[in-house]
Parts: C-alpha cells; structure tokens; sequence
C-alpha cells in the first residue's frame, strides 16, 4: 500500500470537557488504567512515551522512554544525566511528553519543567531493576561515539566478575527525572478527521480546561 492511501478513520469513542476529571493527572490514569488491555501483544508498552527536549538555540531532539512513576503530580522517567537529552535538560528544562494509544485512538501529550529526582530515590530505583539493566547503564556513556558493539560487552563482562555476588553501585550520572506539567491535552480520533481535543493550562495552582479544535 502507498504512502498516501494508508489512513484509518477513528470511531470509537468522543471526549468532551464534561466527560474528563478537573484533576489532569487523575484524567491522565483514567485514560493510563484504560490503555493497559489485558488482551494487548506482549510487545505494547503503553507507558512508553516520546520525550522531546531542546537545547537553548531552539534544536529539538525526541526519542522514546519509559514512565516508571507519577508521584506528587509529578512524571518519571529514569536515564544518563550526560546523554544528549540530559545535556539538553540540564541547559533548558522545558520538555514535552506524548503518549500514543492506537489501540484507543488517543495520545495525550504533557509540557512541563523536568529536574533530576531525589539522588536516594534514583539509587533506590537503579537497584530495583534487573542486574543485567544495571550492568549496562554502568557500562554505557549514552549518546556517545563508541568504535564497537564489542568494546562494551568486553567492559560488561569485566564488570560482572568484578562485582561478582556484590551490589553495583548506582552510577553518578545515571538517575531520574521528574517532569513538573504545565499543560496537557487529551486527544481522542474521530471519524472525518474531527477529533477531540481536551486541553489543561495551569495558572498558579488552578486548571483550566479547554476544547481545541482538531
Ligand atoms: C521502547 C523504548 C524504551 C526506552 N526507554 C528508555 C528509558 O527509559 N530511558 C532511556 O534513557 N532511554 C530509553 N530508550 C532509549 C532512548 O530512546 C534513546 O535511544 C536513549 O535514551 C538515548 O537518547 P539521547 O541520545 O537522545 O539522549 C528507550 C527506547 C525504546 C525504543
């Protein structure tokens, strides 16, 4: 099929300002809860969510990671302080997030401030995870330029006799984030390219909701 006749209308359902909650996080895990069908291929990962972040000088960078949390209001994921999108961060805070869910016909996206996450609870989170992920953000300096595949499993293997039956200390540059939002919109496909859109602003501690047109 070409390009221009690939196109599938939407039907499934509408969304309205009266249909979603006051609060866009409780709104957010309504539509998360909702997402998560226990009918869905093993290799949907519905907290997997694009990231976009940008330097001062306006160039825009995405990619895909994975929410691991939403605490206080707040969004989390967990990464390489020294990667591309940590050196981004670190120079400009303001990110946005955005979920698809073809299986719902929806996408919410979320802008907001990111900061590094509370240094204990990123270790804490680090130790969690499965000993191989651990083994390979120590050995990983993301984003940079790297002669061979084999030059990195040569240091995993030296670190996995190294740290034989030991814990693996959480790297310093690893750790996570938490977005701060500031907006959000709720998307909803509909037939005739009409869709729904739901979109909050904060001012100060307040909410204002909004219909946007498709
Ligand atoms: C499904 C999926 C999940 C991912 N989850 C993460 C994650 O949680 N954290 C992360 O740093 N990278 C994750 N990645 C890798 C990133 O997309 C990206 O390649 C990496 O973070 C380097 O990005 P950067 O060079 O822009 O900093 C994931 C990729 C995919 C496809």
């Amino acid at each position: 099929m070409s390009l221009h006749e690939m196109r599938k209308s939407y039907s499934m359902a509408g969304l309205t300002k009266s249909d979603v909650d006051a609060d866009p996080v409780v709104q957010f895990q309504r539509w998360f809860k909702e997402a998560q069908q226990p009918d869905l291929p093993d290799w949907v990962e519905v907290n997997a969510m694009t990231l976009a972040t940008a330097d001062p000088q306006g160039k825009v960078t995405s990619r895909i990671v994975l929410l691991k949390g939403i605490e206080g209001g707040r969004f989390c994921f967990y990464s390489n302080y020294e990667s591309e999108k940590g050196q981004q961060i670190a120079a400009n805070p303001h990110v946005s997030l955005c979920f698809f869910w073809g299986h719902l016909q929806r996408q919410v996206r979320i802008e907001g401030s990111a900061k590094l996450s509370d240094r204990n609870k990123s270790v804490d989170y680090f130790h969690s995870r499965p000993r191989e992920s651990q083994l390979g953000a120590y050995v990983s300096q993301q984003s940079s330029v790297i002669d061979s595949r084999q030059l990195l499993q040569e240091k995993y293997t030296e670190l996995e006799s190294e740290y034989h039956q030991q814990e693996i200390p959480c790297p310093d540059q690893w750790g996570g984030y938490e977005v701060e939002p500031t907006r959000f919109e709720f998307w909803q496909g509909r037939p005739g390219r009409l869709h729904d859109r739901v979109c909050y602003r904060r001012d100060r501690e307040l909410w204002t909701l909004s219909r946007l047109s498709p």
